[in-house]
């Protein structure tokens, strides 16, 4: 056992089986992802778990509507078959006993109202704001719900594919939350039998600079 294994054992996991997770599993995997670091610690992310079997088909569904409704625009007949397999990969978390989906709240970047009264034009302020810290701070809160679920058993898949439909998803789950929008979301649940693996990664070499 190396001392990096529950990095290397998590993989993405989109075939579930039928088995509940007990709300302690629940509760302590989203414990973990709050206690991943953030911008001032302003902990700008709410979760949302759905359990429930006909909110999750409703996601499904709506999910596949908008794919329907941008496939109808494609005029081009191979980009058409594209973009059918593609879509494929926005409701793997068809058959999970529960989806988590993170909501990300308001945090402006720390000197953004310094930059602000430098006479800054529009183009400048987007450049500024691009490391975004509001999103980070959702992407360490979800990297470590993805490792505290692969430690406990669980498998997890990180999805923002299904971005596109986000405005129907967020009427669908009404989060009464000023400010905060639909950033991601993941299934959760005990991994379908079978050879899971993930994808290889890129040699060091290629995205690794050392400066000496
Ligand atoms: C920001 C982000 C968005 C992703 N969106 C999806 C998605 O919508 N559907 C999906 O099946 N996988 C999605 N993935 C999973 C990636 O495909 C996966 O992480 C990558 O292929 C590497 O495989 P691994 O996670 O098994 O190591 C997403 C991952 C990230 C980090």
């Amino acid at each position: 056992m190396g001392e990096l294994d529950f990095i290397y054992k998590r993989h993405s996991i989109r075939r579930f089986k039928d088995i509940e997770i007990p709300d302690e599993d629940i509760n302590e995997i989203i414990k973990a992802a709050t206690y991943a670091p953030s911008g001032n610690n302003i902990q700008n992310w709410h979760f949302v778990v759905v359990k429930n079997k006909k909110i999750i088909k409703e996601m499904v569904k709506i999910v596949e509507d908008k794919n329907k409704e941008l496939s109808e625009n494609i005029p081009d007949e191979d980009m058409k078959q594209r973009f059918r397999r593609y879509v494929k990969y926005h409701t793997v978390f068809r058959n999970a006993p529960v989806v988590i989906l993170i909501f990300c709240g308001p945090y402006d970047i720390t000197g953004l109202d310094f930059i602000k009264a430098n006479n800054t034009t529009m183009e400048e302020l987007i450049d500024f704001q691009k490391p975004d810290p509001a999103i980070q701070n959702i992407g360490a809160a979800m990297e470590n719900l993805q490792l505290a679920a692969t430690a406990k058993g669980y498998g997890a898949c990180w999805m923002t594919g299904p971005s596109y439909a986000r405005k129907e998803l967020e009427k669908l789950i009404n989060l009464d939350k000023e400010g905060y929008f639909l950033a991601a979301m993941t299934p959760l649940g005990v991994p379908e039998d079978g050879d899971i693996k993930s994808p290889p990664r890129k040699p060091l070499e290629e995205v690794m600079t050392v400066i000496e």
